[in-house]
């Protein structure tokens, strides 16, 4: 397309470069070709370039975007980036013959770059194009391009490989290229491009290679930035003569080999990182020469040997070598390094001591020694210039006390000094930036202060399996921020302070196998957080609190090993528990029903009061009379109540026979155009229409007088209920009535009266995509291209919901039947957010529970609402994998022949991943396949890539779901390969 605008273009234009003999004729040229550009081939949603008027004064020079030479007034640099244009390369801006510079960064401009429309632009001293969607190959850039200094490409799609003119550049001082989707070998001829300062290719699927030998010969490079581009083999020995070098980053490729010696020639480089490789060996020795080393990070490699001892005379700010196989002792001199900030040197094998005068003369803020054999004390001025906030020596043999010194180190916020043979008191409870402490497995001791409130943000205190001991004080409850105390195998004694259970954000309590005295807080209102409460082995005492039974969240109960009387309270059973510990206490009478299993036996045992009616060994409860004639009266009342109610509700139905006509005073909103009245409405309601019947009410079809069918849907419910759920169903309709997507059902109509809700949306020709896809036809009605649109367009109606709603919308029940396809199969999302509201109505409704319903449908649930009965919308990307799924295999979410027991979940999940290998994709793929698909119309790459994103998707742990906008991204654009 632009080649041919251009063609056309050629003639006239090169009239006027002929004609133009005038400076107003030319300008009068300029102001034609620039509209004619825009006009013709930008798209300009955002109107940005309004003041692209032929009339203005100065035109075309004071237009956005355009600059003009002061002295003849000829357009020299257009600029035309972040300004949300769209549209193809506009190749014709290349025709003034005067510009240097075009920049059209950060659009959404698409298509390719051929080589004949980069060929106009050869006299471009400036060129970027970066952030934009341009695809395809990269273009040849001929003729040659004499004067181009800058080549800016990073961050758009280009495939395949470098083309040879990219080794022609005679002037070129900046190339980018990162982040496209290069997929050729980085050439040696790059080596060609004398000219260049900086180099950068990061983040492409290179085919895996070597760096350019001859990368020496480019003397002048300031930056290399090639991160995460496959590179293997050595770094080339010529990278030593890159004597203006400042960047040096090859980190996240497989380089190997040893560290090139010729390495300090680099005697001007700041900052070098080569993390995450395969390097090996020890540390160059000629590392001393980088006397404007500032950063060094060699981490994740597998480096031997010591730490040269003259790495302490380079300036760096940033040391980091963890996780390689370093040795020995660290240099007592690093500590005069007066510049290092953050010191990293975890998971290698150093031993000794650290030095001793570490932090005296530099700023540190970070230091991270852990996974070492360090023995002796902490060094005492690791804080001596009140910069350290990261203080982290786990899993070493540090010995002693902490200094004193670092009472007073206010910027700590991060102390992780666990597995060590550190004693003594802890200085440092109160300081005001404190947010995780983890002390476990040492040898402190003394208690914990009030002033422990000063810490404010604290969030973790983990202090487990020391010597602490004294009560804990009312303080604690001052810190609002606390998820997770754990206190357990210490000495701590007395009462614990009520007010912990204010503790709203609290996650985990673990105070067992301590010596804590007194009564369980009952006043638990607030621990709606809480999962795990761990009270065991402690002296606890008097009665077990029911209201623990109404604790939302809480899935860890345990109380073993204390003196805890009385008997176990029934509301118990309403948690939904993966452990439950009373063993070992002093509980009686009988076991509510819901333990009185096998299952919670060893959770039981060691309270020699409790009985229970047929659970061995427990004694037999004594029958009293006085009880069973309890029962048997409240069994009465309920039968009288059942009958009460049964009668009530019948009479109700009569009633509404008998007075149809009090649905007179219904209130109508349209949301759209539709020609009906409520009478019509009303009518729609036989037996006759009624095309379906589901979790929230009955659907009817029905024909308006212009032809248009729409679907009446009545929901369940209506009658008693409260005002304010009334409100909040009628703020959810206009929520629902305002969205707009075409993979969303449109509401075009409500009607709401005091006993009727009724709800008129588009009707949608072929029924659910449950109906069709489990229905006879399915597998001819829907072949594997539709179902792929589908998944996209249903994926994109969803993450409408999740994401451009304001207030969000959580489906709450995102299944195949709540999935319609209008006439040419396109999907629509129905049946949404009502949910919350309707659940409320039924329980409203005194149906006697018969009714109460859960969100979300059989087989579609996900995991974690059986422990947290929350759903969010990741619980709907959960079902949406489901869909998926459904969709692969053509079987229900709970088909029988998935196997024994198993939800389709599981079936897909072992096949997927029953015998993988290398590089093979998933094996059992055929096996998944909807059998009744023709085969011939199935592109396989595609299905793997769905079942992946489905796998992602009904992952048991929600957060490592992605989002809906995510999922729309994966299952359109990427291979899974390339997600990071
Ligand atoms: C264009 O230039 C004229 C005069 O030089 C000035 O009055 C006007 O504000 C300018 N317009 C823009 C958009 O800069
Ligand atoms: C390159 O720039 C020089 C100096 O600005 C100019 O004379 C020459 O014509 C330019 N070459 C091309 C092909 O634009
Ligand atoms: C980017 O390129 C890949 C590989 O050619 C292609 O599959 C993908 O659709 C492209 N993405 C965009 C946004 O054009």
């Amino acid at each position: 397309m632009a080649s041919q605008r251009s063609t056309t273009l050629v003639a006239p234009l090169f009239l006027f470069v002929v004609s133009c003999v005038s400076v107003v004729s030319c300008t009068q040229r300029d102001v034609t070709v620039l509209l004619r550009v825009k006009n013709d081939g930008l798209d300009d949603p955002h109107g940005r370039l309004g003041d692209w008027v032929e009339t203005t004064h100065n035109a075309p020079c004071n237009w956005t975007g355009i600059t003009c030479d002061p002295h003849t007034g000829a357009v020299i640099a257009i600029d035309l980036s972040s300004l949300n244009i769209a549209g193809e390369f506009p190749a014709d801006f290349c025709r003034f013959p005067t510009l240097r510079n075009l920049s059209l960064a950060d659009n959404n401009l698409n298509g390719s770059l051929s080589s004949i429309s980069i060929s106009f632009c050869s006299h471009l001293h400036f060129l970027n194009l970066s952030s934009n969607y341009f695809v395809g190959e990269l273009p040849e850039f001929v003729p040659e391009f004499v004067n181009l200094t800058t080549l800016d490409l990073n961050l758009n799609n280009f495939t395949g490989d470098i083309p040879a003119s990219f080794g022609r550049f005679p002037v070129l001082k900046v190339l980018r290229l990162a982040y496209n989707n290069l997929n050729g070998s980085i050439p040696e001829f790059l080596t060609n491009l004398t000219e260049l300062t900086r180099f950068e290719l990061a983040g492409n699927p290179f085919k895996p290679g070597p760096l350019p030998l001859a990368i020496g010969n480019l003397r002048k490079l300031e930056n290399i930035w090639i991160p995460s581009a496959s590179l293997i083999g050595n770094i080339p020995d010529s990278i030593g003569n890159l004597v203006a070098l400042k960047n040096l980053d090859l980190s996240v490729n497989q380089l190997s080999g040893k560290i090139p010696d010729s390495i300090g020639g680099l005697q001007s480089v700041q900052q070098i990182e080569l993390y995450q490789n395969q390097l090996s060996g020890e540390l160059p020795i000629t590392l001393s020469n980088l006397t404007s080393l500032l950063q060094l990070d060699v981490s994740q490699n597998n480096l031997t040997g010591k730490l040269p001892e003259s790495i302490a005379g380079m300036p760096l700010t940033v040391l980091n070598l963890n996780d390689n196989s370093l040795e020995g002792e660290i240099p007592e001199t690093l500590a005069s390094n007066s510049n290092l900030s953050q010191l990293k040197l975890f998971n290698n094998r150093f031993s000794g001591t650290l030095p001793v005068n570490l932090g005296r003369n530099s700023d540190l803020n970070d230091i991270d020694v852990s996974g070492n054999e360090l023995e002796g004390s902490l060094p005492p001025n690791l804080c001596y210039r009140k910069k350290l906030q990261r203080l982290l020596t786990f899993d070493n043999k540090f010995s002693g006390t902490i200094p004193a010194s670092y009472s007073d180190c206010n910027t700590l916020n991060y102390i992780r000094i666990y597995n060590n043979k550190l004693s003594g008191s802890v200085p440092f409870w109160s300081l005001s930036e404190l947010q995780f402490i983890e002390l476990e497995n040492n040898k402190f001791e003394g208690s914990i202060p009030p002033s422990i409130s000063d810490a404010r943000g604290l969030a973790k205190i983990l202090i487990s399996g020391n010597s602490f001991s004294g009560r804990l004080p009312s303080e604690i409850c001052k810190l609002e921020e606390l998820v997770f105390a754990d206190l357990s195998r210490n000495q701590f004694s007395g009462e614990l302070p009520e007010c912990i259970t204010e503790l709203n954000k609290l996650q985990k309590l673990e105070l067992q196998e301590n010596k804590f005295t007194g009564e369980i807080p009952a006043i638990v209102g607030s621990w709606k957080e809480l999962t795990e409460l761990n009270f065991s082995n402690n002296n606890f005492d008097g009665e077990i609190p029911s209201e623990l039974g109404s604790l939302p969240s809480l899935t860890n109960l345990n109380l073993e090993g204390n003196s805890l009387s009385g008997g176990i309270p029934a509301e118990l059973t309403n948690l939904k528990l993966n452990v439950f510990n009373v063993s070992n206490n002093k509980l009686e009478g009988e076991v509510p029903s819901g333990f009185n299993t096998e299952f919670y036996l060893q959770s039981l045992m060691g309270n020699p009061g409790l009985c229970s009616p047929d659970l061995k060994p427990l004694p037999p409860c004594p029958k009293s009379k006085p009880i069973t004639l309890c029962v048997i009266g409240i069994l009465a009342a309920l039968v009288l109540l059942l009958i009460g109610s049964l009668i009530w509700v019948l009479k109700i139905k009569t009633l509404n026979l008998l007075f149809n006509k009090r649905h007179h005073s219904l209130e109508i909103t349209a949301f759209q155009r539709v020609e009906i009245n409520e009478e019509g409405v009303l009518a729609a309601l036989t037996k006759e229409n009624l095309i379906g019947s589901g979790g929230s009410g009955q659907v009817y079809r029905m024909k308006l007088k212009s032809g248009q069918m729409v679907a009446v849907k009545r929901l369940w419910g209506g009658g008693n209920r409260l005002v304010d759920s009334e409100a909040v169903f009628r703020s959810e309709v206009e929520t629902l009535g305002r969205i707009r997507h075409s993979n969303v059902v449109k509401l075009l109509l409500s009607c709401i009266g005091e006993d009727i809700q009724i709800l008129v949306f588009e009707y949608m020709e072929n029924g659910s995509l449950g109906d069709v896809l489990h229905g006879e036809k399915g597998g001819v009605l829907l072949n594997w291209p539709k179902r792929f649109s589908i998944t996209i367009g249903a994926a994109h109606g969803l993450a409408y919901l999740h994401h451009d709603c304001v207030p969000p919308i959580v489906h709450r029940d995102v299944k195949s039947n709540n999935i319609l396809l209008d006439e040419d199969f396109n999907p629509r999302v129905a049946d949404f957010g009502l949910a919350k509201t309707l659940q409320h109505d039924l329980m409203e409704e005194g149906g006697g529970g018969v009714m109460s319903r859960v969100a979300g449908s059989c087989g579609y649930i996900a995991p974690e609402y059986a422990y947290t009965l929350k759903v969010n919308e990741k619980s709907d990307v959960y079902s949406f994998g489901v869909v998926l799924l459904e969709l692969i295999t053509g079987k229900r979410p709970n088909d029988d022949s998935s196997g024994e027991n198993k939800d389709i979940v599981k079936w897909v999940t072992e096949v997927a991943l029953s015998s993988p290998e290398e590089g093979k994709g998933i094996i059992g793929l055929g096996q998944l396949v909807d059998p009744r698909m023709d085969p011939s119309t199935s592109n396989y790459e595609e299905i793997e890539k769905v079942l992946n994103v489905a796998l992602l998707c009904t992952s048991p742990i929600p957060m490592n779901r992605p989002s809906m906008r995510r999922v729309v991204e994966l299952l359109k654009h990427h291979t899974l390969a390339h997600q990071k």
